[in-house]
């Protein structure tokens, strides 16, 4: 038996205590974590020793659909919460973004394999269509009674002798995987007893049945701000780099990740499943068969005009969204937005971001800004006292095209025997 064996078992205290003794933890180290732990902490994870902390930082004035929001961003990256900002003051300067939704579906799978015949089998599933969605919606009355349910179904051949059976559901204002599982299973029993070798049933993260659309226009001079060249010039060297985007996969993914650093700072603030809307965009990214970058910009006269549709299924109720305190706050900040309006302030974080990124990298270069607020943690890194790190941020910001640990020590040590 392990020597871990029935570690959930202890209180968390308990838990507390054998790793401090396996691991010769400091009495500072103890402390730390018996003070960033609470039982909401405990409720949520197996295991628990103590609470992880993100910093919480706000994107101010979000133009959306001819309203301005307080976004707030959990994050740990410096310069991300400075680039949204500046990445919506720049689309508050044309239309901001506008966005649409068609349906807002979450898919789920029955994998049925060991088939003769799959393609009769499709169609024999398609005319149990009916029977098949009732199979479902049983499972969860709560579901029906809020308006929701299982809306129809979907079958996937997969090869000669497997096929899916995807079930299209309603998830209300919850991200829906929980219902969605609860329904799954219940068509999978259902299918069983007719004599289908069902493999298994889970939702997927792929969703594709709830793209959320955006588009947003900004007249090219306001992208001139301090910079030598004009704004039609800085609009062309956008509208460049989001080509190279759909042309080169290394390009894509960095594009995408920064895109990213707006999207999950806002899925993690509003107690959403970052890996899930994670997964669901990078596979997206390859809709086409290549994987892309996820937002488009053009040129169109004297606009610049970026487009985008994203998979973007998250929820204004259920998992922690009802039981974290930061959570319940990041909500009442952004004014309590329904699960729809949750993804329209998702997707225009992501493009602010965007924006704000491909901006600085067609002007001056990335480290400028991102090196310069990264001063901050590296001088907190390098051991600056509270009174030395204002003084030692400034000498840094002066040299942000090289800063590093090494240079931030040096600049410390002198700071100090010059004082
Ligand atoms: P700037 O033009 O030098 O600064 O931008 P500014 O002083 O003119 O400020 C412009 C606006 O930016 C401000 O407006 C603020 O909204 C915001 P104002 O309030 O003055 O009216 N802003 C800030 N907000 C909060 N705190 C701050 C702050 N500073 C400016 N300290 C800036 C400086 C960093 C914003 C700009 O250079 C920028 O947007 N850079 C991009 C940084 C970035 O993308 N960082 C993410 C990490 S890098 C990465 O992982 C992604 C990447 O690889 C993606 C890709 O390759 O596509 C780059």
């Amino acid at each position: 038996m392990s020597k871990w064996s029935g570690f959930y078992q202890h209180s968390v205290s308990e838990r507390r205590n054998l790793i401090s003794q396996v691991c010769h933890l400091t009495v500072s180290e103890q402390k730390f974590m018996q003070q960033n732990a609470d039982s909401i902490g405990d409720a949520q994870v197996e295991n628990y020793l103590y609470s992880f902390q993100v910093p919480v930082g706000l994107l101010l004035d979000l133009p959306v659909n001819h309203e301005k929001y307080l976004v707030p961003m959990a994050t740990e990256e410096p310069s991300v919460i400075a680039a949204a900002n500046h990445g919506a003051r720049l689309l508050a300067k044309g239309t901001g973004v506008i966005t649409a939704q068609a349906e807002r579906l979450m898919t789920g799978q029955v994998l049925i394999q060991n088939l003769g015949d799959v393609d009769a089998t499709e169609k024999i599933l398609m005319q149990q269509a009916t029977q098949l969605i009732a199979v479902a919606n049983q499972a969860k009355p709560s579901l029906i009674q809020r308006g929701g349910g299982a809306q129809r179904i979907e079958v996937k051949v997969l090869d000669a002798t497997t096929l899916s059976l995807d079930l299209l559901v309603d998830p209300k204002e919850a991200m829906g995987a929980n219902s969605v599982n609860t329904m799954l299973e219940a068509v999978a029993s259902f299918l069983r007893n007719q004599g289908y070798d069902v493999l298994m049933a889970i939702l997927s993260n792929y969703s594709i049945h709830a793209l959320t659309h955006a588009q947003t226009r900004i007249p090219v001079d306001a992208l001139v701000e301090h910079s030598d060249l004009s704004g039609s010039q800085i609009a062309e060297q956008i509208v460049a780099a989001s080509r190279i985007e759909q042309l080169s996969v290394e390009r894509a993914v960095t594009a995408n990740k920064g895109t990213l650093n707006g999207i999950e700072a806002v899925v993690l603030a509003s107690g959403n499943d970052t890996r899930n809307v994670n997964a669901a965009l990078h596979a997206y990214a390859s809709h086409t068969g290549r994987y892309r970058g996820l937002i488009r910009w053009t040129m169109e006269d004297d606009e610049l005009v970026g487009t985008t549709e994203l998979p973007l299924l998250v929820g204004s109720v259920g998992g922690s969204i009802g039981i974290v305190p930061a959570v319940q706050l990041n909500r009442r900040i952004m004014n309590e937005p329904d699960a729809k309006m949750l993804a329209d302030l998702i997707i225009a974080t992501g493009m602010a971001q965007n924006l704000a990124a491909l901006r600085a990298l067609v002007t001056d270069g990335i480290q400028q800004g991102h090196m310069s607020l990264q001063a901050k943690s590296l001088a907190v890194q390098v051991g600056a006292r509270p009174e030395e790190q204002t003084p030692l941020v400034e000498a840094l910001q002066q040299q942000a095209q090289s800063m590093d640990a090494a240079k931030a020590k040096m600049m410390l040590r002198k700071m100090r025997e010059n004082k």
